[in-house]
């Protein structure tokens, strides 16, 4: 799947040799070979709410951090905030055990703002393990100067950074 922003990345391959999961996000066919693949986490007991499931706090913050590090290696800089997360739809829960990986990929970008789109996915360790699309969503981060103001960033969509070499 390609974005038809001016602006948008060149596809980028998470894992080369591994098959593609094709999965349905709302009303779109994903393909995690666009991503890069930035972490992963075990879902743990302290990790859920009241209900036995993974709490949407917790989820929404290990999103913004993921979605934070791959867009300051593409930013060329450690000085970002958050500006925006879109609407985000939990599209199904994730459970005691689930282990999430976290997909990135750009979808626009700005002067200074950089637009990442954040896919969680579940991992399939054991054959009967389910695949689950847990959240997809949208988030802008702005680069910032000395004084905390706007500041131009340094991503190139024809220079695509690999969060694997960068760190
Ligand atoms: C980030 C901050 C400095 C930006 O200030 P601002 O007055 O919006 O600055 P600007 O109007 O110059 O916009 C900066 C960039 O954000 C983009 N932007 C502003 N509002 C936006 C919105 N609602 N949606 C998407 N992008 C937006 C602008 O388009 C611009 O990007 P560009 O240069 O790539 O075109 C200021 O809003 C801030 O400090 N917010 C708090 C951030 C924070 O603390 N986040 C942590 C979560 S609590």
């Amino acid at each position: 799947m390609n974005t038809s922003h001016p602006n948008s990345a060149p596809a980028a391959t998470v894992a080369p040799d591994a098959p593609s999961r094709l999965v349905r996000v709302h009303s779109r066919i994903i393909d995690d070979h666009e991503y890069f693949s930035m972490s992963r986490k075990i879902v743990m007991g302290g990790d859920l709410n009241g209900a036995g499931r993974l709490f949407g706090g917790r989820l929404m913050e290990w999103v913004d951090e993921n979605t934070a590090l791959f867009c300051m290696v593409q930013m060329g800089t450690r000085q970002i905030v958050t500006k925006k997360i879109s609407e985000v739809i939990f599209n199904q829960p994730a459970d005691l055990g689930d282990i999430l990986e976290f997909l990135c990929r750009v979808k626009s970008a700005g002067r200074t703002s950089l637009t990442a789109e954040c896919l969680v996915m579940t991992k399939r360790i054991a054959p009967n393990d389910k695949l689950k699309v847990i959240v997809a969503c949208d988030l802008v981060f702005v680069a910032l100067d000395s004084e905390g103001r706007p500041a131009p960033h340094a991503y190139s969509p024809d220079a695509q950074h690999d969060p694997d070499f960068e760190f």
